[in-house]
């Protein structure tokens, strides 16, 4: 009777051992397959400095292959970015997701402001809120310069952030 209990409780322990090596590979590779699915910030290769004109905001499209839990697709648009050259030749560069609800932010150039066509916000050109219902600023995104061939290129790491909140919060 004590042997047969014994035995009782080693395949118990059997068993749920054997069931832990068979799920920690599926469970890894399920969080690895919706984890894929998450735009991680990337480095884009954008404009040569010398062709961004000094004071005024450039939008450039982000291209690039969306990559879901399950699927990749092909390569397209996925975002864009508002690049400007100071007069010190200093570039800075903003999202072009309005913070609020993920509208494109457009550019006034007679304001000389970001205006976000949707429900009328709108940002300084330092992506400072102006006016409307934009809980933060714009998002501005880290970037760098690269020498290639002689010429001097603007690099930008894109990265989306959640919209409707204060805090400026990355996605992924
Ligand atoms: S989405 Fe831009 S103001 Fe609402």
């Amino acid at each position: 009777m004590r042997r047969r209990k014994f035995l009782k409780y080693c395949s118990g322990i059997l068993g749920s051992v054997y069931a832990t090596i068979l799920a920690v590979p599926a469970l890894g590779f399920l969080f690895s397959t919706l984890k894929r699915g998450q735009q991680k910030e990337r480095t884009y290769r954008l404009t040569r400095l010398d062709d961004l004109e000094p004071g005024v905001p450039q939008r450039f499209t982000i291209i690039d292959q969306r990559v879901d839990a399950w699927t990749k697709y092909p390569a397209g648009p996925i975002g864009s970015v508002w690049i400007t050259k100071g007069q010190d030749g200093a570039v800075t560069a903003f999202s072009s997701t309005c913070p609020h609800l993920g509208c494109v932010v457009d550019y006034v150039p007679g304001d000389e402001e970001f205006f976000c066509p949707c429900h009328a916000a709108s940002f300084q050109t330092d992506g400072a809120v102006v006016g409307g219902p934009a809980p933060r600023g714009m998002d501005e995104l880290k970037t760098s310069l690269k020498k290639v061939r002689g010429e001097q290129w603007v690099e930008v790491e894109y990265q989306k952030f959640e919209t409707g909140i204060s805090e400026k919060k990355a996605i992924g």
